[in-house]
């Protein structure tokens, strides 16, 4: 069994199972397929992932339901859709991801200066500007076009309004122009085909953006954070945020470096991550056997919610 078959049935039942129907079975279908797998190996090891497969084929307005039709289409097509793996990445930004990290936001000193690490095009560096609705409870602006829903469990402090937010900016390898409609169509690509309601979100959040575009500098979380986060008031809380990320840091050596470098900043650090980024902040209760795995949502490294991997829940611990 080859490590990229490995990878596709982790991702068919890690990650797809109970969330896309048609990538479970897609992501199942390639494990097997030895022609397949053959020419994803051709490929550099990162540029393997399931996500990236299925985003370059949908970018490229290839079929992901039917698994006869997937295949046919990609062998013909394998010239384009090779070259969008190995020139783009896998940079899905979901601003739902506000909702698990608001009560934390709202909870610290305001107003706060945001710095998010891993920004991809900056959309969830807007959660002043989102509505959220936490098991029938809405708050935030009434006029917002993005509405973010979330179930909680175990008494989540839910704010009563979203925090203020004077300072915002992003760090990322590749950051992206939210401006640009190219990029809008390769954000939408990412998006899983059953999940319309994310890609309503998309367009709005990213109204949002364009209307007020955030500041985004092109640098590695491992060596340019401090330098980012000196520009920031000194007069508002500095949060460094992330989430999603961390898993793109494979040395678990390096991630704990980055840890220490939060950890000699002032204010503080939120982080919404696979429970695997970071084993310190396992948390005492059982994890699933197979199905998707909660995020860890942790404040200054202390683990205090599970999160659902696009905010649409959050169990306080
Ligand atoms: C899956 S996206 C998540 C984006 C956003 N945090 C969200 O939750 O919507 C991961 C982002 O991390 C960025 N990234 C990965 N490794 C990085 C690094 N070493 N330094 C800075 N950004 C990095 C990628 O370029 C990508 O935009």
């Amino acid at each position: 069994m080859s490590l990229t078959a490995d990878w596709y049935r982790s991702f068919a039942v890690r990650q797809a199972r109970g969330k896309s129907r048609s990538y479970e079975r897609l992501a199942h279908f390639v494990a097997q397929e030895t022609r397949l797998l053959h020419l994803l190996d051709e490929l550099p090891e990162p540029k393997r992932q399931p996500n990236l497969l299925f985003g370059a084929t949908r970018y490229l307005g290839g079929p992901t339901r039917s698994t006869a039709e997937f295949h046919d289409w990609l062998l013909w097509h394998w010239d384009e859709v090779s070259e969008v793996m190995l020139a783009r990445r896998t940079q899905t930004n979901e601003p739902g991801r506000c909702a698990a990290l608001l009560p934390l936001l709202a909870s610290l000193p305001q107003p706060l200066a945001l710095l998010e690490v891993g920004a991809s095009a900056g959309l969830c560096l807007y959660p002043d500007r989102y509505r959220y609705r936490y098991n029938g409870r809405t708050i935030g602006d009434p006029r917002s076009a993005v509405l973010l829903e979330c179930a909680t469990d175990g008494g989540v402090p839910i704010p009563e309004r979203p925090p203020t937010v004077v300072w915002r900016a992003g760090l990322d390898l590749n950051p992206l122009d939210i401006a640009d409609d190219d990029v809008l169509r390769w954000l939408n690509a990412l998006i899983w085909p059953e999940h319309e309601h994310r890609r309503a979100r998309l367009k709005a959040a990213a109204r949002i953006a364009r209307a007020d575009p955030p500041h985004l500098v092109k640098g590695d979380l491992l060596t340019d954070l401090a330098g980012l986060a000196a520009q920031a008031p000194a007069d508002a809380t500095l949060v460094v945020f992330h989430s999603a990320v961390l898993t793109y840091i494979r040395d678990e050596s390096q991630r704990e470096a980055f840890a220490e470098t939060v950890a000699s900043l002032p204010g503080h650090w939120i982080s919404n991550e696979d429970v695997k980024v970071f084993p310190r902040h396992a948390v005492p209760v059982a994890q699933p056997d197979d199905g998707p795995e909660p995020g860890v949502v942790a404040l200054d490294g202390r683990a205090v919610a599970l999160s659902g991997p696009h905010g649409e829940t959050l169990r306080w611990l």
